[in-house]
Order: C-alpha cells, then structure tokens, then sequence
C-alpha cells in the first residue's frame, strides 16, 4: 500500500510500504524525517504523532485506550485526525493513505 507523508513544510515522502508494517515503521525505513519513535513502538512516547488526512481516521481501525491516552501526551495539539502511527497496522486498504507529520514531536 502505497503512503504519502506531508512534512509541516509541505514536502512529501511517498512509501510503498508492506502489509504488516506499521505507519511508523515504514517512515522510519524510509528515512522520513519527523517521526521519532522513541519507545520503538510500544505506545508509550507519543514521539510518532501524525495527523491522517486521508482517509478519516477512524476508518484506519480502532484507538485502543493505550493509544487514546497516549495521544494525550502529543507535544503539537491533538486533534480528531491525530494518530500514534506505530499502532496503524498496514494493510491493503490504506493504500492512498496521506498522513501530516507535525511540526514537532517533543
Ligand atoms: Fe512510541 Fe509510537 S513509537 S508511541
């Protein structure tokens, strides 16, 4: 599936990324910058902030508790397209899938 990353200043990564990976995971092989990923992906950094543009992101699965607590923890705003993207699992349907890496994560 195929991912675009939009930087804060607007530059994109575009990443054919395999099923199974995570958001995350795919950034940080990629060398898409922004995403920091300091716990490796265990849900406990909030560093993996990204914002989904497209689709909505709900239609990316479910926001465990963990997940939602953490994203209180976000250093930019959280708002109701803020993901954690070591949690989104990829699959087919993400394919097209954009997601806004913040400014900052600490
Ligand atoms: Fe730490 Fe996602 S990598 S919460």
């Amino acid at each position: 599936p195929v991912i675009t990353y939009v930087q804060a200043d607007g530059s994109t990564s575009v990443v054919d990324a395999p099923a199974g990976t995570t958001v995350m995971k795919a950034a940080i092989a990629n060398d898409v910058t922004g995403i920091v990923a300091e716990c490796g992906g265990q849900a406990m950094c909030a560093t993996c902030h990204v914002y989904v543009s497209t689709p909505d992101s709900s239609s990316l699965g479910e926001i465990s508790e963990d997940e939602n607590e953490m994203l209180d923890c976000t250093a930019a705003p959280r708002t109701e397209q803020s993901r954690l993207s070591c949690q989104l699992v990829v699959q087919e349907r993400y394919d097209g899938l954009t997601v806004r890496v913040p400014e900052y994560q600490v």
